[in-house]
């Protein structure tokens, strides 16, 4: 894997597999550009050749111990390997460093690809959000602890 920190020169291709993976609710060109530049993000992606594979949105909320996945998204063509799970392990190194405790994100009740991604990885279901997506679908709500 090649995982690195995104910078505004990546702006396109980011906000091009955004627009690619998610029907609604995707981080458009605006907002991603937005977390590109704000301290209290950090985009994440995966990149071969010089080609997006896939990229992570981690925020952090001042004062709180708490980052978010905002959005992860993986490319068609290079789904099923290990590039999801690769992403959400630097996150939670990079939200380790800045002092997070725990890692949340809110994943649709319909989507079992990333549910089982998560799971994977550790995180569990503490809650549950209904209407909360633009088409008034139900949330998920998962953590997990990242530091003792
Ligand atoms: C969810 C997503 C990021 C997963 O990325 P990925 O790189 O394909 O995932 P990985 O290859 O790292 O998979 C890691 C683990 O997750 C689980 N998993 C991933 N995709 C899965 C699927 N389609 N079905 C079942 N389990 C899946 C498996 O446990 C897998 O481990 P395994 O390969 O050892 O079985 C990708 O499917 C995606 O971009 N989906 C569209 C955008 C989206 O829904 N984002 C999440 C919003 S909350």
């Amino acid at each position: 894997m090649a995982i690195r920190v995104a910078d505004i020169q990546d702006l396109p291709a980011l906000a091009a597999l955004e627009e690619a993976s998610f029907v609604c609710d995707g981080v458009d060109r605006r907002a991603m550009a937005g977390f590109l530049r704000s301290l209290a993000a950090v985009v994440l992606l995966d990149e071969a050749q010089g080609v997006l594979r896939g990229h992570l949105i981690l925020r952090f909320n001042s004062g709180h111990r708490i980052a978010r996945v905002y959005s992860i998204a993986v490319a068609e063509a290079a789904k099923g390997q290990g590039i999801g799970r690769a992403l959400v392990q630097c996150a939670e190194e990079v939200a380790c460093r800045r002092g997070s405790e725990r890692v949340r994100l809110e994943i649709s009740v319909d989507n079992l690809a990333s549910q089982a991604l998560f799971r994977a990885c550790g995180y569990a279901v503490f809650g549950h959000y209904e209407d909360y997506y633009e088409d008034g679908g139900d949330a998920l709500r998962l953590e997990k602890r990242i530091s003792n």
